[in-house]
């Protein structure tokens, strides 16, 4: 049996995030710059948005900069911020025609205004589409979100806008994530078993998955190893095996 046949397609996750990590040692174990490997990294971003979408996943999560990468060498961020822009430019058309809703999550406004453009442009245009939400993390950490939810609260109650109990849905509905389930799988690339400031409080109960492949060599079936791995855990949430039934 394939792998895409041993999944159950009932049980897939409804979002998947990915932690998208090694383009630079990717690039560099060929003897090319960071950059080419970001730039095939693209190929691995189309290929598992396309098996995401046959799967029945409705969102896809992308890790695609984070706020420390901004302290990268600015040959490397500038390439990174024209790759994004070229990427969304090349790809929109195609991407709306298959159903694709883009979404960001992070600090957009700490964009240079030619992505900031681009952004909202591909968002409005893919913004009545429905087969899967693409979200994008740009400029993200989970810190700077969590902490920008509990200053909007604190505002909000200073303004009588907001003055009941902060519980669980409530600090959730003041994350950038706000309108987005909950991710049931994160996967990471590249071998490294760290979360590295992505989503702390969304994960609380995520599978996690990591991979030794780097992201541009991550393809169709490493997502089916992913999601299989996933279908083999048991999900207690805190309770027994027996209590699941
Ligand atoms: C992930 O690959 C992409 C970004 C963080 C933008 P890296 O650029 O971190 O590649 P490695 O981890 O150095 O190999
Ligand atoms: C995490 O990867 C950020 C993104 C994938 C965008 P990094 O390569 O920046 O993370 P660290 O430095 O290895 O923790
Ligand atoms: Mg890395």
């Amino acid at each position: 049996m394939s792998l895409l046949e041993q999944i159950d397609k009932s049980k897939t996750p409804k979002h998947i995030a990915i932690i998208m990590d090694g383009n630079g040692r990717w690039a560099k174990k060929q003897g090319h710059m960071r950059l080419y490997g970001h730039n095939f990294g693209v190929e691995s971003v189309r290929e598992t948005l396309k098996a995401a979408k046959e799967l029945n996943v409705r969102y896809l999560t992308l890790y695609a900069f984070s706020t420390e990468n901004w302290n990268r060498p600015k040959e490397e961020v500038d390439g990174l911020m024209d790759l994004l822009v070229r990427s969304l430019a090349s790809e929109l058309r195609e991407l709306s025609s298959s159903g694709v809703r883009l979404k960001t999550i992070g600090d957009i406004k700490g964009l240079p205004d030619h992505c900031q453009k681009e952004l909202d442009e591909s968002i409005e245009f893919t913004k009545n589409n429905d087969e899967i939400t693409l979200i994008l993390a740009l400029n993200y950490s989970a810190r700077w979100e969590i902490l920008s939810a509990v200053n909007q609260l604190i505002d909000d109650a200073k303004n009588d806008v907001f003055n009941a109990e902060v519980t669980d849905e409530v600090f959730a509905s003041y994350l950038t994530t706000s309108s987005v389930p909950d991710p049931e799988l994160l996967i990471r690339t590249s071998g490294e078993c760290r979360v590295s400031n992505f989503l702390l409080w969304q994960i609380a109960y995520t599978e996690l998955h990591f991979t030794e492949v780097l992201w541009p060599d991550f393809k169709r079936e490493d997502l089916y190893k992913a999601v299989l791995d996933y279908q083999s855990r048991e999900r207690r949430f805190g309770l027994v095996s027996e209590q699941l039934t």
